[in-house]
């Protein structure tokens, strides 16, 4: 079984490694084809890769290739994981918002409009050579902003469907809170791609949501960055993207005082890249868990296990919306639990959203909405739309600037610019 990483030159790239040589059971695998731009980093990052699979002794083979068609043929599924301008575009993402009083974020705001800009036009480039050379092939997208990103590709009559580790994130961290094995807990969660709101946590099939904040309410707290009070008062346990929501002001101020994350992010890329170039190193380094990726792997792994071996069991992904959400459009796409089977995700019905979660829901999906539409004809006044539609901007003046600045700095990566 071949499998294609496009953006294999990420530095994350050990991790999904990692966990296709702990998960070869799942996913028996014979070749993973990494495909990247850059040489440089194909090299090191795919050196690094055939290391970690001899060690672990797994007989898949790895072809480093900078052409998405070669990398693709042949494959079941290829993973997009890719970042357009890397750490130095996000940075502008982070940092420029600020200049108007706004959070500075790489997929929230008008950040996460720069990032769907930049990065949607090239996806469905690839996408489309995907469709000519691996026709059968599922698309899991990994790529931010994944909400706009699997619409686009969906909208575009390609098979995919959108990946975030969040949910399997929450699922483990509850798992060890409770002590028990997380294939035990299954989460009533429910929202947008990084808008999510988990609103159960079922311990084989029993609620146990509000056992869990008696108990742990303060760390669950204090990891999302959000008060005890607040979490316990909503019942239910948001993502730490509602942070940038419920905390903006707070947000900004703490934002202005720190180096952005994309800065800490490049430095941690320079050491993992030096690692990766030194040939006695073959397993997956430390400091990787310092990136926001954990058990991303993890939940790649059993999504395309289960879309390959029809497997019917339930994960949550990045979906058309098809009515599950009453309130909005068919053609949305909602992050909730689905069935997954060799047909695809299908997914569970949702009990009704609260309008404290629903409204929020349903103000982004239209910015997703308009930010989409930006993305694929541009233009200024459909980016300055976008951003008066985003419940985070949402005023004219504001909106105008930013739309200006955000296409100023990102000219080189706009065609239409
Ligand atoms: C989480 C999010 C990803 C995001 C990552 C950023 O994993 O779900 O969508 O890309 O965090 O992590 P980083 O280490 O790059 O800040
Ligand atoms: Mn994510």
């Amino acid at each position: 079984m071949k499998i294609a990483v496009v953006g294999g030159g990420s530095t994350y790239t050990p991790e999904l490694i990692d966990g296709f040589a702990r998960l070869r059971d799942e996913l028996p695998l014979t070749e993973i084809a990494l495909v990247d731009p850059d040489v440089h980093r194909l090299d090191l990052v795919s050196g690094m890769a055939s290391r970690m699979l001899a060690h672990a002794g797994h007989p898949a083979t790895v072809l480093a290739t900078t052409s998405v068609e070669e990398g693709v043929a042949g494959a079941q599924a290829v993973m997009l994981q890719l970042r357009i301008g890397g750490q130095a575009a996000r940075d502008v993402d982070e940092t420029l918002p600020l200049e108007c009083g706004c959070v500075g974020q790489e997929t929230t705001g008008a950040g996460g409009l720069a990032k769907a800009l930049r990065t949607v036009p090239v996806v469905l480039d690839i996408a489309e050579k995907i469709r000519t050379h691996a026709p059968d092939a599922w698309i899991i997208d990994f790529t931010n902003p994944v909400g706009i990103v699997t619409r686009a590709l969906l909208e575009a009559g390609h098979w995919a469907i959108g990946l975030c580790n969040v949910a399997i994130g929450f699922q483990r961290r509850f798992a060890a809170n409770l002590g028990v094995a997380p294939d035990r807990i299954s989460l009533g969660h429910v929202g947008l791609n990084h808008l999510t709101w988990e609103r159960s946590v079922l311990l084989d099939g029993v609620d146990v949501l509000p056992r869990l904040l008696d108990g742990h309410a303060e760390e669950i707290a204090r990891n999302i960055g959000l008060t005890a009070g607040l979490v316990r008062r909503l019942g239910v346990v948001p993502s730490y993207y509602l942070r940038y929501f419920y905390e903006h002001d707070l947000v900004v101020e703490e934002q202005r005082s720190k180096p952005s994350r994309a800065a800490e992010v490049a430095a941690m890329e320079t050491t993992l890249l030096e690692m990766y170039a030194d040939p006695s190193v073959n397993t997956k380094p430390e400091l990787l868990g310092k990136r926001g990726g954990a058990f991303y792997s993890e939940a790649a792994v059993a999504l395309i296990a289960s879309l390959l071996g029809d497997r019917g069991d339930t994960q949550v992904v990045n979906l058309r919306n098809d009515g599950t959400l009453p309130f909005l459009a068919d053609e949305a796409v909602i992050e909730v639990p689905a069935t997954i089977t060799a047909t695809g995700a299908t997914a569970l019905p949702v009990e009704e959203v609260q309008p404290l979660f629903a409204g929020l829901i349903a103000h982004v999906t239209a910015y997703e909405t308009l930010a989409l539409e930006a993305a694929l004809h541009g233009g200024g006044e459909r980016v300055a739309d976008a951003l008066l539609a985003h419940p985070l901007i949402g005023q004219a003046s504001l909106s105008d600037d930013l739309a200006r600045r955000l296409i100023d700095a990102n000219r080189r990566f706009l065609p239409w610019a």
